[in-house]
C-alpha cells in the first residue's frame, strides 16, 4: 500500500482548532471596512498570465520567479492570482465601475506566490485587500491608513510601525532611476549579483537589498525624496500632515520601494518586530498610471493589502482577545423520555435565545462520557435532562468552569434564565 497524500509546501490546512483566530480577524476587518462604507467584491483566483505581467512588471520577483503560471487545456496562459489589485481593476474597467466615479472596495481570499516557504512566508497565502479609485488628493491615503490603525486597535494588536515614502509620479521615478543607476555604476565593484542584475532590470530594488555588505552603499545613495517634484512633494506633506493630525505616529522610510511596479507617490507598509525576516504585516500605496496601463481610462486609485497569517501570528503572540466560537451551553441527557424531549428543547432554545451556541450531545452513553465530550467541547454549561426531570418540568443547570453551584430550575424559564446567564461572547 502506498502511503497518505501529503499536502503541497508552503500550502496549508486551517483546522478548527485556528477557526476562531481567523474569524476574529475577518469579523474585525469586514466590520470596519463597512463603518468607512467600503463595499466587498468577489473576485476570481484564476486570470490570465498577461494580467500580472503588466500589473505588477515583467521584472519584478512576484512576476519572474514567483507566478504559478500553465497553460489551459484550451491553451490559454493562465495564473493563480500572487496579489488582489490587478484582478480588482481588471474587473473595474470590466464593468465601469472606475470612469467618473468614487469606488472604495475591499476583497478578501488566498494569493499564490513561489517563494521559499519560511515562517511568516507561505505559497498560499490570505490577503484582505482594500481598493480606491477616483480621489487623486492626499485624503484617501488618510482614510485609508486610519481606517487600517482603527482595524489594529479593534483587534488588541499594539507596537506597529507605520513606514511612509513617496515614489513620486512615474516620470519622476524614471529620472530618479536614470540618477541611481549613475550612482550604483559608479560603485559596480561593491554590488553583490543579485543587485547587479538589478541594477539594468529594476535599480530601485538595490535599495531594498538585505545585505549587510551593501548597508553603507545603499545608505549614501541619492533620495527620491529629494527628486520629488512640486505636486508630489505638496501631496506627500498633505499625506504626512493629515497623519499628524489624527495622531498617527510613521517613519519617513526613504527605502521603501516595494516590490510591484505599479505605484505612484505614497507608498506604505505596517511592520511588526514580533515576527523576524517576515515583517510587513499590510502594505500598499498608490497606484495613479495601473488603470490606464490595464487599457482603462487615467483614474487615479490608492490601496491596500494585509497579510493575514502574520496579522494572526501577530494575535496570538500579543495574546489579543478573539471571538468565541465555541459552544456556550452543552445538554446531556439520560433516559430515552429525556432524550426525545432534548431535541425540541434545544430547538426551541435556538429559536428563542438570540446568538445562543448550544450543542447537543448525540453520541449518547454514560453520564460520564456526555460530560467527557461537554468538556471537551468547550462549554461553560452544561444542561442536565433526565427522564425523572423530564417528568416533573424540570433541568439542571451545571457549571463546567467554575466552582458555583449546580442549581434546578424550571424548563419554562430556561430560554430567559440562558438570556441573562450566558452573554453571547462567551
Ligand atoms: P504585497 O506587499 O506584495 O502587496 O503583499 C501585501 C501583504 O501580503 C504583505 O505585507 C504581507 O503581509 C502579505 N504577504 C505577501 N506575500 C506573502 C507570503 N508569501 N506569505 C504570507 N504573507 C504574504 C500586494 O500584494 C499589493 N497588491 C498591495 C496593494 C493593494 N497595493 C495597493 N493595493
Amino acid at each position: 500500500m502506498s502511503g497518505a497524500v501529503q499536502s503541497i509546501r508552503g500550502i496549508h490546512d486551517i483546522l478548527p482548532a485556528d477557526a476562531a483566530l481567523w474569524f476574529t480577524l475577518e469579523a474585525a476587518a469586514t466590520e470596519v471596512f463597512a463603518a468607512y462604507g467600503y463595499q466587498q467584491i468577489r473576485l476570481p483566483i484564476l486570470e490570465r498570465t498577461e494580467l500580472f505581467k503588466r500589473a505588477v512588471g515583467e521584472v519584478t520577483d512576484i512576476v519572474e520567479k514567483e507566478m504559478y503560471s500553465f497553460e489551459d487545456r484550451g491553451g490559454d496562459s493562465i495564473a493563480l492570482r500572487p496579489e488582489g489589485t490587478a484582478g480588482c481593476v481588471r474587473a473595474g474597467i470590466e464593468h465601469g465601475l472606475l470612469h467618473n466615479q468614487i469606488q472604495r472596495l475591499w476583497y478578501h481570499g488566498p494569493m499564490f506566490r513561489y517563494e521559499r516557504p519560511q515562517k511568516g512566508r507561505y505559497r498560499q497565502f490570505h490577503q484582505f485587500g482594500v481598493e480606491t479609485f477616483g480621489v487623486a488628493g492626499p485624503a484617501v491615503e488618510i482614510e485609508l491608513i486610519a481606517m487600517s490603525a482603527r482595524l489594529w486597535r479593534k483587534l488588541g494588536i499594539s507596537g506597529l510601525s507605520l513606514q511612509l515614502n513617496s515614489l513620486g509620479t512615474l516620470e519622476e521615478r524614471q529620472a530618479y532611476r536614470q540618477t541611481l543607476v549613475d550612482y550604483f555604476s559608479d560603485h559596480r565593484d561593491r554590488l553583490d549579483d543579485d543587485s547587479l542584475r538589478r541594477l539594468d532590470s529594476n535599480p530601485l530594488r538595490i535599495l531594498d537589498s538585505k545585505n549587510p555588505a551593501l548597508a553603507d552603499l545603499i545608505g549614501q545613495a541619492p533620495e527620491l525624496l529629494e527628486h520629488l517634484g512640486s505636486e508630489s512633494a505638496d501631496h506627500f506633506a498633505e499625506v504626512r500632515a493629515g497623519l499628524e493630525t489624527l495622531g498617527i505616529a510613521y517613519q519617513l522610510n526613504s527605502r521603501l520601494v516595494r516590490g510591484l511596479d505599479y505605484y505612484t507617490r505614497t507608498v506604505f507598509e505596517w511592520r511588526t518586530d514580533q515576527l523576524g525576516a517576515q515583517d510587513a504585516v499590510c502594505s500598499g500605496g498608490r497606484f495613479d498610471g495601473l488603470v490606464d496601463w490595464l487599457g482603462g481610462r487615467p483614474t487615479p486609485a490608492v490601496g491596500f493589502a494585509m497579510g493575514v497569517e502574520r496579522l494572526l501570528a501577530l494575535m496570538q503572540i500579543l495574546d489579543c482577545p478573539l471571538r468565541r466560537l465555541e459552544p456556550a451551553v452543552y445538554v446531556v441527557t439520560q433516559g430515552d423520555k429525556a432524550a426525545r424531549l432534548a431535541v425540541s428543547l434545544c430547538e426551541e432554545l435556538r429559536d428563542r435565545v438570540p446568538r445562543l451556541r448550544l450543542m447537543k450531545d448525540v453520541g449518547g452513553g454514560s453520564f460520564k462520557s456526555q460530560f467527557k465530550r461537554a468538556d471537551k467541547s468547550g462549554a461553560h454549561l452544561a444542561l442536565v435532562l433526565g427522564d425523572a426531570e423530564a417528568d416533573s418540568g424540570q433541568v439542571q443547570i451545571k457549571p463546567l468552569r467554575s466552582d458555583a453551584a449546580q442549581q434546578t430550575i424550571a424548563v419554562k424559564e430556561l430560554a430567559a434564565w440562558l438570556e441573562t446567564h450566558v452573554p453571547p461572547t462567551h
